[in-house]
This record gives structure tokens, C-alpha cells and sequence, in this order.
């Protein structure tokens, strides 16, 4: 081989390793490209853990008979202050409740009360009907949805009816109460959504 021939041997063999060495970073590149999606999806994003966060409100100036709404892992959760005279009706039997006694577990143990709640006047659900999910209606006033109606959560899209406690009525579409998430108080005023009593 003559010495010409010899340099441009040279020159290819540079050339090829070069190329070779730039074709495996363009692919480490696209395999990364398509594989960080997927890696992505095994972690949740700030949003998310957010999103599973215990939610505070402040009930101290909460009226008798208001309801508020908080948010918690993407669904309403209404926080109702109820008044002295609710509280009596709803400690004395209904036989028109299908789980008076909330013996379905649609509540923490703290909750599996007559009020289905820590503190007799504070209400707190999940606004979801245990039907379908639609969000029921609150309505607090007698008589107001029928004769006798002694006030509580109607859900207009099949009719079910539920009292103040979220219980659900016998012969309704839903089929257990409402869902009582897990809460507690961090002091009198602080009402803390998503999370248990720490003595539980
Ligand atoms: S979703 Fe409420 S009654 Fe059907």
C-alpha cells in the first residue's frame, strides 16, 4: 500500500468511529426522549402530592345552618355548622333511614355516631352521592322540599334523599350514606380535612 493509499485508510477509520460514536449519543438521546415520560408517570408531581394534602379551615366564625366548600384530593367537601335544635332531631330514632346507625363504613370510627361527627355541630362530607357522584343539594329549611321535609341533602339527578347527618333514606337509589372523610380539630377554632386524630 502505498503512503497515500495508507493516510486515507487512516482518515476513514477516524471517520467511522467518529460517526459510530455520534450515532450511539443520538440514540441514548431518543431512548431517553421516549423512555422519560414513563419514568415521569412512577413519580407524582408536586401538584398531585399537593392535591393529597390535609386541607385547614377556619370554623370559628361558621353561622348556624352555613355550609362551606374546601377541596380535598380533587373533591368537594362540605363543612356545615348545624344548629342545637338539628342536633336533637337527629338524636332521636328515624325509622325512615336505611343505616341509622351507620353501620355501613362510610365513615372513621370517630364519626359512627347519630351526628356522624366529632363535634355534634360541625358536619363533614363528601359531596358526592353515593349513587352515581352527583353533588347533592343542601337544604337545610323544612318543608322545603315536600311536606314533612325535615331539612337535609337531596340529589337531583335520581332523587335520592339523605337527612343532616348524610344519612340516606330507605327505598332511595343510593345506597349507603354519604361519605364522612377523615378529619380532626387542631384546636377549637382549626378544622383539618384529610387527616385522623392523631389518637386514633
Ligand atoms: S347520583 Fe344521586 S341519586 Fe343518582
Amino acid at each position: 500500500m502505498s503512503e497515500q493509499e495508507e493516510a486515507s485508510s487512516a482518515v476513514d477509520l477516524d471517520r467511522r468511529a467518529f460517526l459510530v460514536k455520534l450515532a450511539s449519543i443520538f440514540g441514548a438521546v431518543g431512548v431517553a426522549g421516549v423512555a422519560w415520560p414513563f419514568v415521569r408517570a412512577l413519580f407524582p408531581s408536586a401538584v398531585a402530592r399537593a392535591a393529597g394534602k390535609p386541607v385547614k379551615l377556619n370554623v370559628s366564625d361558621l353561622k348556624f345552618g352555613e355550609q362551606r366548600t374546601v377541596i380535598w384530593r380533587g373533591r368537594p367537601v362540605w363543612v356545615i355548622r348545624r344548629t342545637p335544635n338539628v342536633i336533637q332531631s337527629l338524636l332521636k330514632p328515624n325509622g325512615h333511614l336505611s343505616d341509622p346507625n351507620s353501620k355501613i363504613p362510610q365513615q372513621p370510627a370517630y364519626a359512627r355516631n347519630a351526628t356522624r361527627s366529632i363535634r355534634p355541630d360541625i358536619l363533614v362530607l363528601v359531596a358526592a352521592c353515593t349513587h352515581l357522584g352527583c353533588v347533592p343539594t343542601y337544604r337545610p329549611d323544612p318543608n322545603t322540599l315536600e311536606p314533612d321535609w325535615p331539612g337535609g341533602f337531596f340529589c337531583s339527578c335520581h332523587g335520592s334523599k339523605f337527612d343532616l347527618a348524610g344519612r340516606v333514606y330507605k327505598g332511595m337509589p343510593a345506597p349507603t350514606n354519604l361519605e364522612v372523610p377523615p378529619y380532626h380539630f387542631a384546636d377549637a377554632q382549626t378544622l383539618v380535612v384529610g387527616a385522623n386524630p392523631e389518637t386514633v
